[in-house]
């Protein structure tokens, strides 16, 4: 890396040597956060406030040039305890939610990596990764950093499987700051329980609109001042960004919830909509995700597809097919039970 001259951005240069082609980041000289948190389990409240402020720094400009993080970690913050300021790294590591099932051996992988992952990231539901997703992941650094571990992951609990920790990130509202740790105001509570909103909507929309609230809250506490103030005040986005959220099907998701629950009791059921192209079908199917996986129950799909008529049983294989490969991905406790009970 010595010889090249990284363009003093954060986002990576691609550069070719030799017929090669790399992307490159600066090297900075600093230590990780998960090094520093390993002397001390939690930072003080401003400290992390101060982290917080400098990661919406880094990311405001990763995310103006369109670049989105995905893995932001204690392990890829570049931490210094003099000032408190920090960088990201490590942002080319570029992970699909397709790949997380062969991660699933790796010991290490859910305190390090799946605990401070998105809902999105997890790859059971229907929303995209977006910007909102690195805003989820910096809440998540920043609940660690200050209550001494991640969201879902409770040091005198039992140890967390990979799916379990994935079920945590979808349906599982974590325990407010302010519950945890007493010195922690109720509008820093706010502000990261905003930040790990499962819906994309629901989460701060930009590191601007975080980082101004940060800087508010930093204030506060530097004056002493307890009281809550509004948020999301300057957290706006020039951007269309369509809702993932559903319109007008309260009856009809009803009536698919009523079934479910029904379902749920142990008798087989069926349940057919129908309707022209377009009209909703898919998406009104996709709002049983949320509630399947609450009751930890397993959600699939497949598509018929006009062109696809030569094939016999072709969607339901398809089906079948996704319900296996995440099967494949649970502990050798769990896939032995599977293949008793198959
Ligand atoms: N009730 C709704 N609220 C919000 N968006 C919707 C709603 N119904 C459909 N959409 C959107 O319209 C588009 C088409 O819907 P889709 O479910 O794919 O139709 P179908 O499966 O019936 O062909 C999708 O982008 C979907 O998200
Ligand atoms: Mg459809």
């Amino acid at each position: 890396m010595a010889n090249f001259s990284v363009f003093d951005d954060r986002v990576p240069e691609l550069i070719t040597t030799n017929g090669n082609l790399s992307l490159a980041t600066p090297y900075i000289e600093q230590q990780t956060l998960s090094d520093a948190l390993k002397t001390q389990p939690a930072l003080p409240i401003k400290t992390a406030l101060k982290l917080g402020i400098s990661l919406c720094e880094c990311l405001e400009q990763l995310h103006q040039n369109n670049w989105i993080h995905k893995g932001i970690t204690p392990n890829n913050i570049l931490y210094s305890a003099k000032d408190g300021s920090a960088s990201l790294a490590d942002d080319l590591s570029v992970i699909s939610a397709g790949q997380l099932g062969q991660l699933v051996a790796e010991t290490s992988y859910c305190e390090e990596s799946l605990a401070y992952q998105s809902p999105e990231q997890c790859g059971r539901v229907r929303l995209d990764i977006d910007r909102r997703s690195d805003l989820y992941a910096l809440g998540c650094v920043l609940y660690r950093c200050i209550v001494g571990h991640s969201p879902f992951l409770v040091p005198s609990a039992q140890p967390v499987s990979t799916q379990n920790l994935i079920h945590s990130h979808l349906a599982e509202i974590p325990q407010t700051l302010e519950s945890l740790s007493a010195e922690c105001p109720r509008y820093v509570s706010q502000i990261v329980s905003i930040l790990l909103h499962k819906e994309t909507e629901k989460r701060y929309q930009t590191a601007q609109g975080l980082k101004h609230d940060l800087l508010i809250a930093l204030q506060r506490l530097d004056s002493q001042d307890n009281s809550d103030f509004v948020l999301q005040r300057k957290d706006i986005t020039d951007e269309i960004v369509l809702p993932s959220i559903l319109l007008g099907r309260n009856e009809e998701t009803q009536r698919l919830l009523t079934l479910y629950q029904h379902v749920c009791g142990g008798v087989l059921g069926v349940a057919y909509v129908t309707g022209l192209s377009g009209i909703g079908k898919s998406r009104l199917v996709q709002e049983l995700e949320a509630p399947i996986l609450l009751r930890q129950g397993l959600f699939t799909s497949g598509k018929y597809n006009q062109f696809s008529k030569h094939q016999p049983y072709a969607t339901i294989s398809q089906a079948i097919g996704k319900l296996i490969r995440f099967i494949l991905t649970e502990t050798e406790d769990r896939l032995q039970a599977w293949k008793q009970n198959i």
